[in-house]
């Protein structure tokens, strides 16, 4: 079974249908890239399979339990995290208090404990895991930097660092690229890689930078209006007909 399953997902806001009986596979090790233009549900897709949402329709399952319906604190237990296209971070922090807070709300564990003070083993080893993951997204230099001070792109990274402190199995990350300048963007798909590469991790990609996309991921599927319009290699979706009309009129597609 695939790490992620995604069976006939459904969201409705109102009269408007923003996922529509979406069916995804996810393999464990995938980059896997979904695209599509303004407004099409990627993000309502991440809100539900991280649980923000509950979906209308429709079984989410992850590492063979079914978690659709589940608090996102649970999934995020469970391994699967996802990013924010705008940041959610804790602006008046620093990168490295950013990382430890991130690692005990995001789970609802131990966020008493690491505020008494009572376990400091424990706290000793979630630090030294914290700085682990800084050092991996090149943040060690802004460590004790407030979040708020960093540049627009190391706080896009801080936002990753914040998801990993979950030690997710899955991460979504949902635009991490945008208006980032080409040097950040390359960082940030060095990253990707290396998560997937060097910690084993499955990635969920959402991203207009095209780009990006083409060069990070080895799969796409693309959304339209909800609906799940057409999945297959760089190649193939970027040659595929339906998949430029739906661009057509936007600018975003730039094979
Ligand atoms: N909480 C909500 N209430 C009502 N409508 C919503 C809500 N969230 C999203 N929508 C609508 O659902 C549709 C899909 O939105 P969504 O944000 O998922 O698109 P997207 O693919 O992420 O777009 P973008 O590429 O611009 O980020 C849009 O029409 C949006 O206005
Ligand atoms: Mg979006």
């Amino acid at each position: 079974m695939a790490l992620l399953e995604i069976r006939g997902l459904t969201k409705r806001f109102g009269g408007l249908v923003a996922v529509n009986n979406v069916d995804l596979s996810i393999e464990r090790g995938e980059i896997r890239g979904i695209i599509g233009p303004n407004g099409a549900g990627k993000t309502t897709l991440f809100n539900l399979v991280s649980g923000a949402l509950s979906p209308t329709s429709g079984t989410i399952t992850f590492d063979g339990k079914v978690v659709s319906g589940r608090k996102p604190s649970h999934i995020a237990r469970a391994g699967l995290v996802r990013t924010f296209q705008r940041n959610a971070l804790f602006p008046t922090y620093t990168v490295l208090e950013n990382v430890m807070l991130s690692r005990h709300t995001q789970t609802d564990e131990s966020l008493l404990k690491a505020i008494l003070g009572t376990d400091r083993r424990d706290e000793e080893k979630n630090l030294a895991r914290c700085r682990e993951i800084i050092e991996f997204l090149e943040l060690s230099q802004y460590e004790n930097d407030l979040a708020e001070n960093l540049s627009h792109g190391h706080q896009r990274i801080l936002g990753i660092a914040n998801a990993l402190a979950v030690e997710p199995k899955l991460i979504m990350l949902d635009e991490p690229v945008a208006g980032m300048n080409p040097t950040e963007t390359a960082m940030v798909t060095d990253h990707i890689r290396r998560m997937r590469d060097d910690w084993n991790m499955t990635v969920v990609l959402v991203e207009h930078d095209m780009r990006t996309v083409m060069e990070t991921c080895e799969y796409i599927s693309v959304i339209n209006f909800g609906e799940l319009l057409t999945e297959g290699t760089p190649d193939e979706v970027s040659e595929n007909p339906e998949v430029i009309e739906a661009y057509l009129g936007s600018e975003e597609l730039e094979l």
